[in-house]
């Protein structure tokens, strides 16, 4: 389908529309929400000493030109979350903001290396944060789950002791037999590949957590098939290099894999020099079960609707288009049968209202 750049007129119209839709969000690391005004405020309280005094100086610093040069920086920043304060309060933040956008389902990363690394009790992080998602339950109907990543860059025996200790809190607790639904990878990608990690998925999966993967952020093609192939995935997490396989592109239009597309990330990563060679529009035509999200919000300066008002902008995007995303992020949800029931009717009712407030 071709689709042309919007007129300023066209543009309102599908943004307005675009207001009305529902969202899932199935791609979002919970330490790369922390902003800078947080990341002030915490250093303060714990005396950490900063390179940067104000605002608009952390986010000056926040230009990088890889995925390790901005890994570098998401590590240090999470030096600053330490108690249980922090991880609430980090979590509630964020959730807040994406109920503002229409966002009605959440899956949170979190990366349980990065904080028992520095001696912080994983139990602890978790309770916190599966706090703050029952307050968002109750202030806002929004549901949430959580899933734990393995760092690919650190040790494979690092990553099998995390693998059990999440096994182990879900065990223990029963409110969170259900709500750590998967496990997932991410880190520096490029020469970590899947297969590093086949036991850990397969462990996973047979105490009966989903299983999903960041896969062809930077990584080749064949990450992605080793993702699918090895690992045994239920979704991929980026896997914007599929396009350079059109054998893949097949095998994942024919599965209809959910892919959680990260469109800004990736330009503010240097993957792609402009927005327009993401190809989010291909990923559409392809038939492939796509959905668009945000990764780390603080640090790439876009959240829900930022990330949508410029891939609408760039793309083209139709109305036909949202509404296919949105559905595409239910579809490819970790939400229950039911919930995702409720998701699609919420889905198609506000897209009825779009359709009516458009005509006015
Ligand atoms: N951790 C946080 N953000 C990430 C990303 N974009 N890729 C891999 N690991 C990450
Ligand atoms: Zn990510």
């Amino acid at each position: 389908m071709t689709r042309t750049k919007h007129n300023a007129k066209e543009l309102a119209k599908v943004l307005s529309f675009a207001r009305f839709l529902i969202w899932c969000v199935l791609h979002l690391h919970i330490e790369g929400t922390l902003d800078a005004e947080l990341l002030l405020q915490l250093a303060k309280k714990y005396k950490v000493k900063l390179k940067w005094k104000t605002v608009a100086q952390i986010r000056a610093a926040y230009q990088f030109s890889s995925l390790d040069e901005f890994l570098a920086l998401y590590y240090q920043g999470c030096n600053v979350l330490r108690d249980y304060d922090d991880f609430y309060t980090l979590t509630l933040r964020y959730l807040t903001r994406a109920a503002r956008a229409n966002v009605r389902h959440v899956e949170m990363f979190v990366d349980p290396q990065t904080h028992t690394n520095r001696g912080i009790e994983l139990a602890m992080v978790i309770e916190a944060m599966a706090d703050a998602a029952l307050e968002a339950q109750r202030q806002f109907g929004m549901t949430t789950l959580l899933i734990p990543c393995l760092l690919r860059d650190h040790p494979i025996e690092s990553g099998m002791d995390t693998v059990e200790s999440i096994l182990d809190i879900r065990q223990r607790d029963k409110r969170f037999k259900n709500w750590i639904v998967a496990l997932g990878l991410d880190s520096s990608e490029a020469n970590y590949p899947p297969k590093l990690f086949k036991r850990h998925f397969q462990r996973a999966k047979e105490a009966g957590l989903l299983l999903t993967a960041h896969a062809g952020e930077e990584g080749p093609p064949a990450y992605i098939r080793q993702a699918m192939k090895v690992l045994g995935v239920n979704r991929l997490d980026h896997a914007k290099r599929c396009l350079e396989d059109r054998k893949l592109v097949a095998e994942l239009r024919r599965t209809q894999m959910p892919i959680t597309n990260c469109p800004w990330s990736s330009l503010r990563l240097g993957v792609v020099n402009k927005l327009a060679d993401y190809r989010l529009d291909t990923f559409l035509d392809e038939g492939l079960c796509s959905s668009i999200h945000t990764d780390d919000p603080a640090y790439f300066g876009a959240y829900e609707w930022q990330t949508l008002e410029a891939c609408v902008e760039t793309f083209g995007l139709t109305m036909d288009d949202l509404f296919q995303l949105s559905i595409n992020s239910i579809v490819g949800s970790f939400a229950s049968k039911a919930r995702k029931i409720e998701l699609k009717a919420e889905a198609y009712a506000g897209a009825a209202r779009g359709f009516q407030h458009i005509q006015l």
